[in-house]
């Protein structure tokens, strides 16, 4: 067994604390925050690699240039080269698929451990376990005999009707990128090699594959790049995905200045560009513009733009060997850093165990945010509680399979009515209605392939039968739970959503039923926002799930037990309406073959904090079963320089009567800046476990270079000299205490 072993003591460190919950952690809140950092891909094998170079064939060359199969590329077996292996994606270890079609290959040894998605994992706000998640799924992966993981998807959740805003962290890129260096060293870790994607500036579902996405360069340093920068500069991802659109006019899969210029060039890039499946559209602009390895859908894979189109354009001279060869020697470089070539010692891994459903129980139950509890109904106090009626088609939907790569093949998946089965006294009668039905209409786009207008269109009108038998569960029980929201069919990948409605009539199923029964929660299990507004008014109680992996439903019940208290914040802004949101606010989504992000760098918060707009819930907002009350706040000094790094301190006490987690938020703001800033910005957060009636005194670190902007002129980030006031808080709502200090 490999494995950095300070960063796999670190993540055992921390799940015991996760799963002592009633003991005090002296150190958790007093130490600094872990610093994660990759190991950089060495050179020790250069030799080895340019005499095998020497001995291949143009053919055996090109053919480790694209898919041999559909997660493969080529190999060279009489080298004793091994095929790249790659898996899907981002919630765990995808089911393996046939070599020559998208038909699941039907083995029974494929079953892997769902993880919680993504935006599951930023609603813990919780770096240390995106580290246990990237570790958990790289052992999946080795156990699979994988080479490439086929995630983290860390594009900005730029909309709220984005499909894949599940499959992504946040709107946020401070947060983005602290999650993602950790999952991505976490990854490889185990001899597997993260494939960060989707590079980059891929925000939209509509009209992927030929959107041409237009924006200042100022954005997309400050916003669309920063996490994966950092995944690159710290973490040393060995690969990246190039993205299906295109951007400022060249697809992102043989974009110069992207793939050469950016990642490379600057960034020192030094692992393979593979592309999304069927994103290349070019044969040598590919390559020489920065394209390492095409994958792909279907087709004879000779036919593929890096195959046979590239022998003849060897052939004809338009393409040296000296190119050809220096893409060869990136994969062979980062099979050899993997240990896939010749190396008896590499990570065996595991698939399914306890332990990994461990880590999924452990990422879900953090990231479960409780957003009203205002006649303190939860944790549900079971004294007298003779019945529960257990409503919606979401208590017992299974969200393991779908979104296509984000799909994941699993023995385990305890939804939330079988969570609650498992954590109620057997003497509590478990009402169960299904309330709605999952219903589409006919989708005018399903006979188009690739065309991504919209998603499937779902029937909003309730089933009488179905909603009676709701109101009866709900009449005849003393407390009803609600479980609605959607599911992996309505978002997912390949189409942005219509609009913010939740489908299926569940808006008025939920309205009857608080009718009848007012002692109802409502729980959401969802991947992205949505309209909340009425339902807010109506209820009293209101908690916020996720697809949130193979252990979701029993973490769900021990929050709303009590057994866990909530931590989650939200990794988004939850609009009031979705016209409040900077993309629609600036009429500057879904475009058409041109998308210009209008909003330039207010995205998400940014936007709602600067225009003075009401979110319906605001970005990193969670309630706890308790009260924290955050004072004392100091800077070790008053006066900074652009090198230093500013000791942000405070105390942070839990004033309520059971132990819990906080995240304390520090937000910047720079009023007197002579350029346009967004009225505050997240730089810095900290998950601080507090017992209750006890205080710790907690430290962030903010290096003054977080504070700089992109100055377009000069090229450059800047810090500007004057005031910056820092302000701490349990949201960007939130903020508790203030202070100020002067850069020079
Ligand atoms: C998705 C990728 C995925 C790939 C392979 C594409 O459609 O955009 O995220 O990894 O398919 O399944």
């Amino acid at each position: 067994m490999k494995n950095n072993m300070i960063y796999l003591s670190l993540a055992l460190a921390f799940v015991t604390l996760t799963s002592c919950k009633n003991e005090v952690n002296s150190d958790s809140s007093k130490t600094q925050t872990k610093v994660y950092e990759g190991k950089e891909i060495s050179s020790e094998f250069d030799t080895t690699i340019d005499s095998l170079i020497a001995k291949m064939t143009i053919e055996e060359k090109i053919g480790m240039l694209h898919g041999n199969s559909m997660f493969t590329s080529g190999g060279v077996e009489r080298l004793g080269i091994p095929e790249l292996k790659m898996v899907d994606g981002p919630l765990g270890i995808r089911e393996e698929i046939s070599r020559n079609s998208w038909a699941s290959a039907g083995l029974d040894n494929d079953f892997a451990t769902y993880y919680p998605a993504a935006g599951s994992v930023a609603a813990t706000w919780n770096p240390e376990l995106s580290y246990t998640f990237g570790n958990s799924v790289g052992q999946e992966a080795r156990a699979r005999g994988k080479d490439m993981l086929l995630s983290p998807a860390i594009n900005i959740v730029r909309t709220p009707l984005g499909g894949r805003t599940y499959e992504y962290f946040t709107e946020d890129p401070f947060l983005n990128k602290k999650l993602a260096v950790p999952f991505i060293v976490g990854v490889q870790d185990n001899d597997v090699m993260a494939c960060v994607k989707h590079f980059a500036a891929n925000n939209q579902e509509t009209n992927r594959g030929t959107v041409d996405v237009l924006m200042d360069e100022r954005t997309l340093r400050e916003i669309y790049l920063p996490a994966f920068k950092a995944a690159i500069t710290q973490a040393k991802a060995y690969s990246v995905m190039g993205a299906y659109n295109k951007f400022r006019g060249d697809y992102l899969c043989e974009n110069d200045y992207m793939l050469n210029n950016i990642l490379r060039d600057e960034w020192g890039f030094k692992g393979v560009v593979v592309s999304d499946w069927a994103a290349v559209h070019t044969t040598v602009k590919s390559l020489e513009n920065g394209l390492d390895i095409e994958m792909g859908t279907p087709k004879p894979f000779n036919e593929f733009f890096l195959a046979d189109k590239l022998i003849e354009a060897f052939n004809a001279g338009e393409i040296s060997e000296r190119e050809i060869n220096k893409h060869v020697k990136r994969i062979l470089n980062v099979l050899f850093q993997v240990k896939a070539i010749n190396d008896t010692d590499r990570v065996k891994g595991s698939l399914a165990t306890d332990a990994h459903y461990k880590d999924a129980y452990d990422i879900a139950a953090e990231s479960v945010v409780l957003l009203k509890n205002e006649k303190n109904t939860l944790p549900l106090k079971l004294e007298g509680v003779t019945s529960i009626a257990v409503i919606g088609n979401n208590a017992t939907k299974k969200n393991a399979l779908g979104g296509f790569g984000a799909g994941v093949k699993t023995k385990r998946e305890v939804t939330p009515l079988d969570g609650l089965k498992n954590k109620l006294p057997k003497s509590i009668k478990i009402n169960y209605a299904e309330g709605y039905l999952e219903r589409y209409s006919k989708n005018d786009n399903d006979q188009k392939e690739e065309v991504t207008l919209h998603g499937p269109l779902p029937v909003n009108e309730l089933d009488p039968v179905k909603l009676e038998e709701a109101l009866e569960a709900a009449k005849n029980s003393d407390v009803a739970i609600i479980f609605a929201g959607s599911n992996r069919d309505y978002e997912t990948e390949a189409s942005d959503r219509m609009n913010l409605k939740l489908p299926f009539g569940q808006e008025e199923l939920i309205k009857k039923v608080l009718a009848v029964n007012p002692n109802t929660i409502v729980v959401m299990i969802a991947g992205a926002p949505f309209d909340l507004q009425e339902i807010e008014k109506i209820t009293s109680t209101l908690v916020w799930s996720w697809f949130n992996g193979s252990e979701g439903g029993n973490a769900l019940a021990d929050v709303l037990l009590g057994t866990v208290n909530p931590s989650g914040k939200l990794p988004w802004t939850m609009p009031k309406n979705i016209e409040d949101s900077p993309a629609h606010a600036t009429n500057s989504f879904p475009g058409d073959s041109t998308v210009t992000y209008a909003e330039g760098i207010l995205v998400g918060y940014r936007w709602f904090d600067t225009k003075n707009i009401e979110p319906l819930y605001p970005f990193g907002y969670g309630l706890s079963y308790t009260n924290f009350e955050l004072s004392d706040l100091k800077t070790d000094k008053e006066t900074y320089y652009s090198t230093d790094t500013v000791e942000v301190t405070f105390a942070l006490k839990n004033n309520g009567k059971v132990d819990g987690k906080e995240v304390a938020q520090l937000y910047i703001s720079n009023p007197d800046s002579a350029i346009e800033k967004a009225a505050q910005e997240l730089k810095g957060f900290k998950k601080v476990f507090v017992k209750s009636g006890t205080s710790e005194k907690v430290t962030i670190l903010l290096p003054i270079k977080e504070l700089a902007y992109y100055n377009e002129l000069k090229k450059e980030w800047i810090v500007e000299s004057g005031t910056y006031n820092l302000k701490i808080g349990n949201s960007s709502r939130g903020i508790k205490k203030e202070i100020s200090i002067n850069i020079k």
